[in-house]
């Protein structure tokens, strides 16, 4: 091995080591928002919120059985449209991962929550990244700017844990879904299947770097 490649070859080692120390460092926090205190209050465009980030072991049933029946009404009417299909179950199963963490938004005045999304941290291809899995805001509380301040806040999570990247899954027929993450910055991540693959659903990500 030639001096060069010894040198790139314990850079690329020191940098995976780095990476996953970040991602360990984040999954040890039981609530990894504590040095956020501004991203707890959502008080705009007559929306009054509190925020709360729980990892799926300290999230309540009630509110566990609201986020799925939130993903059926806001998202479930696109999957029934494309070859992915409805699956309840899957979509359960997949809200109740032991490493599902959700920052949830509450009305303060009448206690309904008002949106969350669902995340966990994660080496992906290599990757530090913050994985978003689910982002469903109500209907009674869309475009108040709430889903781009809870983006904001997962965005501010990647900085601070020192990771790469803050990657997504979106279907490619949610047609708003995909306006509200392009205007936020996100654009097709290197991951995403080719398009002759034909995949309904599109991954796409922005760098924190
Ligand atoms: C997509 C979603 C998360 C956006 O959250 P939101 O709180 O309504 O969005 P915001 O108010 O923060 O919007 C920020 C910007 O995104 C864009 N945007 C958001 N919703 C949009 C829509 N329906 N159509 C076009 N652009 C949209 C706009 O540019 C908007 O800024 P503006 O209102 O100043 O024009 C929310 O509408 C939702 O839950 N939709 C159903 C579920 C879903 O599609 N989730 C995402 C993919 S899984």
């Amino acid at each position: 091995m030639s001096a060069l490649e010894e040198i790139t070859n314990s850079n690329s080692a020191a940098s995976a080591t780095a990476q996953q120390k970040s991602i360990e460092k984040a999954n040890r926090q039981v609530n990894p928002m504590v040095d956020f205190p501004d991203f707890l209050k959502y008080d705009q465009n007559g929306c009054e919120l509190d925020l709360y980030c729980r990892r799926k072991a300290d999230m309540d049933s009630k509110t566990l059985k609201w986020a799925f029946k939130l993903a059926e009404k806001n998202v479930g009417p696109q999957y029934k449209a494309c070859s992915l299909g409805w699956q309840p179950k899957v979509k359960q199963s997949d809200l109740n991962k032991a490493w599902a963490r959700y920052l949830v938004a509450l009305d303060r005045k009448t206690k309904k929550p008002a949106g969350y999304t669902m995340f966990r941290f994660d080496l992906d291809y290599g990757r530090s990244v913050l994985y978003c899995y689910e982002m469903q805001v109500d209907s009674e509380y869309q475009r108040k700017g709430l889903g781009a301040f809870m983006m904001q806040a997962l965005e501010a999570m990647v900085r601070h844990y020192g990771m790469e990247r803050l990657v997504l899954t979106v279907l490619k027929n949610n047609e708003d879904g995909m306006r509200f993450y392009r205007k936020l910055g996100y654009d097709v991540d290197e991951t995403s299947p080719d398009k002759s693959d034909n995949e309904a659903y599109e991954i796409m990500s922005k760098s924190m770097l």
